[in-house]
């Protein structure tokens, strides 16, 4: 750290209004203890107009940027004009404008036919509406979900997620879901897809008849494992021998995080039905939808609802998000770049230790580095922190350091921040196991 930045480096604020008026659930702010004012692009700034690059991201709801220019522009124009704000689920301009988007610039160029279904603003409600459904379609209560997967804490989505931290807090017994191991969880020995299907084909194995199966492609809080292209193909036949309906909760991994708009495409797997929020407004705001065959479209009017379901502004800037972005691949490409960027510096900086210390992990622009406990990696993204760097811990001690920037990240503040990551690295082993690192 230079002289200039330890003068800088961020204190905790003495106010105490988060204190005193905020409750104790609060976490992000726990590991950031400063007070962000205002965000631009790739950057973050405190009150004080300390900058710092965030790896973060809004956990991935920020993929194209803080602020962008574009889309901020577009939602400014359509509240001067005095577009509809909120419209319950009825028909408006905003609306239309992102279905016939979504359709035309996403589902059909990838041969996808699903009907979209708008749910309360969060991912947990996409994951709610998407288990309802496949339970009320198959009359079947039981749902398969797998180790480390995370898809929200709203009971129903809380069922299907492994961590006993946010389980503990349920206050009810979490039911109607088998959780199964995911793809390598106990290594190369052990294919877990055999080891499902022999649960569910013997008739004594106490796995009740499943609806449906949830699953993430690459388990962003479960710590960035990555289920491989044969897995999930496997997991495809496996639903659609035994009459299990295919769920992928691409709220983290997709809207274009690893290099293609959904994260399923590069398997060529066709789920039934797909969750999607976080970066789908492309601006931050809450939105989040439902996808699925129009099959199995047996909603009822009014059903499943909820006072916000689709919102107005998010439609405006989803619909200029994909309209900018996906109207060829040339920002996938870009980004497909930018993950082999950021995975050749993460294997540049696991270089220098043993495996057991430092690994890297993931796939796309959700890679990180799983360390030996979650103290080293809480100690490394601490110290990041200090040097001008917002970057998270996930996994199931906390343990893998993960990188999530915004894609519009520039390749220089990716080398710049993942330099800071690596002296972040480097300190920490030191101070953690001094003498690890085989460099000199
Ligand atoms: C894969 C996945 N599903 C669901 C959720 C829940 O989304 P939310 O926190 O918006 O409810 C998350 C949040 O991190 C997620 O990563």
């Amino acid at each position: 750290m230079t002289k200039e930045n330890v003068a800088r480096a961020p204190q905790p604020p003495e106010t105490s209004t988060f204190d005193e008026l905020e409750s104790n659930v609060q976490s992000y702010a726990r590991s950031f203890p400063v007070i962000f004012d205002k965000a631009e692009g790739s950057y973050l700034y405190d009150e004080n107009g300390r900058k710092y690059i965030d790896f973060l991201a809004g956990a991935g709801s920020l993929n194209y940027g803080h602020n962008n220019p574009y889309l901020r522009e577009k939602l400014i124009e359509y509240i001067s004009s005095c577009g509809i704000t909120h419209s319950l689920d009825m028909h408006s301009t905003a609306k239309e404008k992102f279905l016939s988007t979504f359709n035309e610039l996403i589902l059909a160029p990838r041969g996808l036919d699903y009907v979209a279904q708008f749910t309360g603003p969060t991912g947990t409600n996409a994951v709610e509406a998407a288990l309802k459904l496949a339970r009320n379609i198959k009359g079947r209560h039981n749902i398969i979900a797998f180790t480390n997967g995370f898809h929200g804490v709203s009971l129903g989505a809380m069922a299907a997620t492994g961590n006993s931290h946010h389980r503990g807090a349920a206050g009810l017994p979490l039911s109607g879901v088998t959780h199964m191991p995911y793809c390598s969880y106990f290594g190369d020995e052990l294919d877990t897809i055999s080891y499902m299907e022999k649960m569910l084909d013997d008739p004594s194995s106490g796995v009740d008849h499943p609806a449906a199966v949830i699953v993430e492609t690459v388990q962003g809080e479960g710590g960035l494992n990555v289920a491989s292209t044969r897995w999930l193909q496997a997991l495809e036949k496996v639903c659609r021998k035994r009459d299990m309906l295919l769920i992928i909760d691409d709220i983290q991994a997709g809207c274009g995080r690893t290099g293609t708009f959904f994260s399923f495409e590069p398997a060529g797997i066709k789920p039934d039905i797909v969750t999607l929020s976080k970066s789908l407004s492309g601006y931050g705001i809450p939105f989040a939808l439902t996808i699925f065959r129009p099959e199995l479209d047996e909603w009822k009017p009014g059903e499943h609802n909820g006072t916000f379901r689709g919102n107005n502004h998010a439609f405006v800037t989803a619909a200029a998000a994909l309209e900018h972005y996906w109207k060829d691949d040339s920002f996938a490409a870009e980004v497909r770049e930018k993950a082999d960027l950021l995975g050749e510096k993460l294997r540049e900086i696991g270089a220098d230790y043993d495996d057991e210390l430092i690994k890297p992990r993931g796939r796309g622009i959700m890679q990180g580095l799983n360390c030996h406990s979650g103290k080293l990696a809480a100690d490394i993204c601490r110290r990041a922190f200090r040097k001008g760097l917002v970057i998270e811990t996930s996994g199931s001690e906390s343990q893998v350091v993960k990188c999530l920037p915004p894609l519009t990240t520039p390749r220089e503040v990716m080398i710049e921040a993942l330099g800071i990551l690596r002296e972040a690295v480097k300190e920490a082993i030191e101070s953690y196991r001094p003498g690890a690192s085989r460099a000199a």
